[in-house]
């Protein structure tokens, strides 16, 4: 079951949270509806507020219908009593998010200038205020805008920079607005304690292709949604993460997680061996596969017998057992995908390979183990503790792991006789 830090920590930021969306005039105004569901599917009470351009290319009702409030526009218009609006909205405001920023926008705030409702109430915030640019190429790049992105930032405002890609303009390169779970993913980084700032979290996901040929290959049904999931909380959390991930089709919404991409389990060995020396924690999500082809034909192998075909397999190099063997001071955390007998099947493999923890997974329950959203698991300790969790999102399961995690980091630096400054 969830402790009460757990609960604190787990799910949506965004739950309750009071939020302004301000949308300014650029084609991808009508992005911002997605982003306004997303945040109000999370929890969220958004209020909208545009600018007069922004109501050529969407209209307000859009805005009002997804929102459940009127959108603000007319600066003079007041709302609760004899108070002016903007000054009513910014008071209960916990964030302010613009999506998407005009070149316009972001100059005349860089500046001072405060001629509408959006721009004033920008000015009037004491809280976070987030920037979503979307523009052409050639204006995000050009001397101008930069140097009033680069005035903002010094201000302490947060951005999502553009993304690279088709503009609407004709064009290629960067200017497009960042995909929208990057932007709700920039909103719950900013809403999160950072209590893993200062550690170093080395993770893998996905599975693993051993070739038998060009064309075939053995793997499993890992799509990496658990990995991927640890290691955007950890990031989101404050951790310095990397990421070694085998074959998947994940894009990951941060682009603050270097990632080192790998095939097959003696490529994932490697990367791992070469890097788990600068981690403090090594979380072992990937599903890697056990054996190989002992040879493997450079072509194509024809159907030569109708009796079947034999493949001789090789075992492949257990880079957990490795890491156990060699992890030092670090905290080592596996995953064990069972089918049967979840708790000793788990609970030997801690013991063999050396961990700290293992977070074992029935991958015959449905909602759990390969490819879901959810997960349902086994935290298993040195000590034998068990900590079973119901049917949770892997969001929430990767959160929940990282929570126990850090509590064995503090206890062990609690029994450490050495102050961390020692040398
Ligand atoms: O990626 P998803 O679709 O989200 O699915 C998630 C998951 C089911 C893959 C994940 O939750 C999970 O259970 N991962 C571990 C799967 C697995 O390989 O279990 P295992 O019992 O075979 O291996 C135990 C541990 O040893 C794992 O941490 C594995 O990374 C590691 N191992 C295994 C073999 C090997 N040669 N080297 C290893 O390091």
């Amino acid at each position: 079951m969830m402790d009460q830090d757990d609960h604190k920590r787990s799910g949506s930021k965004l739950k309750g949270r009071e939020i302004i969306l301000g949308v300014t005039g650029g084609i991808a105004a009508y992005k911002a509806v997605e982003l306004l569901r997303e945040m109000v599917k999370r929890g969220a009470n958004v209020h909208v507020v545009m600018t007069k351009n922004a109501m050529k290319f969407v209209t307000p009702l859009t805005f009002q219908t997804l929102s459940g409030h009127p959108v603000l526009y007319e600066m003079f218009r007041l709302l609760e009593g004899s108070r002016i609006g903007h000054v009513a909205m910014s008071d209960r405001a916990e964030l302010m998010v613009i999506a998407p920023a005009t070149a316009n926008i972001l100059g005349k705030i860089a500046n001072g200038i405060a001629d509408d409702l959006l721009t004033t109430m920008v000015m009037a915030m004491d809280v976070p205020v987030l920037f979503a640019p979307s523009m052409n190429v050639k204006m995000w790049h050009s001397p101008v805008v930069q140097h009033n992105v680069a005035k903002l930032k010094s201000y302490g405002y947060h951005f999502v920079e553009p993304a690279e890609g088709d503009l609407a303009c004709g064009s290629m390169g960067r200017g497009r607005l960042a995909e929208i779970p990057e932007i709700v993913e920039k909103i719950e980084d900013i809403f999160t304690p950072k209590d893993l700032k200062g550690r170093r979290i080395l993770v893998t996901a996905g599975p693993t292709l051993e070739a038998i040929d060009p064309v075939r290959y053995i793997t499993n049904p890992s799509t990496g949604k658990m990995g991927y999931s640890v290691a955007k909380m950890a990031r989101r959390r404050g951790a310095e993460v990397l990421l070694i991930s085998g074959p998947t089709d994940l894009t990951l919404p941060r682009r603050d997680i270097p990632i080192i991409r790998v095939k097959t389990a003696r490529e994932m060995y490697e990367a791992v061996m070469d890097h788990f020396e600068d981690y403090d924690v090594i979380i072992k999500t990937a599903a890697v596969a056990d054996f190989r082809p002992k040879d493997s034909s450079r072509s194509k192998i024809k159907k030569i017998s109708r009796n079947g075909f034999s493949l001789e397999l090789e075992s492949n190099p257990d880079i957990l057992a490795e890491l156990g063997r060699r992890k030092g001071s670090r905290i080592l955390v596996g995953f064990a995908a069972e089918t049967d007998q979840l708790l000793e099947n788990a609970q030997e493999k801690l013991r063999q390979k050396n961990l700290d923890i293992i977070v074992a997974n029935d991958v015959t329950q449905p909602g759990a183990g390969f490819g879901t959203d959810t997960n349902i698991v086994k935290i298993i300790d040195q000590s034998g503790r068990v900590r079973g969790l119901p049917l949770m999102s892997k969001d929430i399961v990767a959160d929940i792991i990282l929570n126990e995690i850090l509590k064995l980091l503090k206890k062990r630096e609690d029994q450490s006789p050495w102050p961390e400054d020692w040398d």
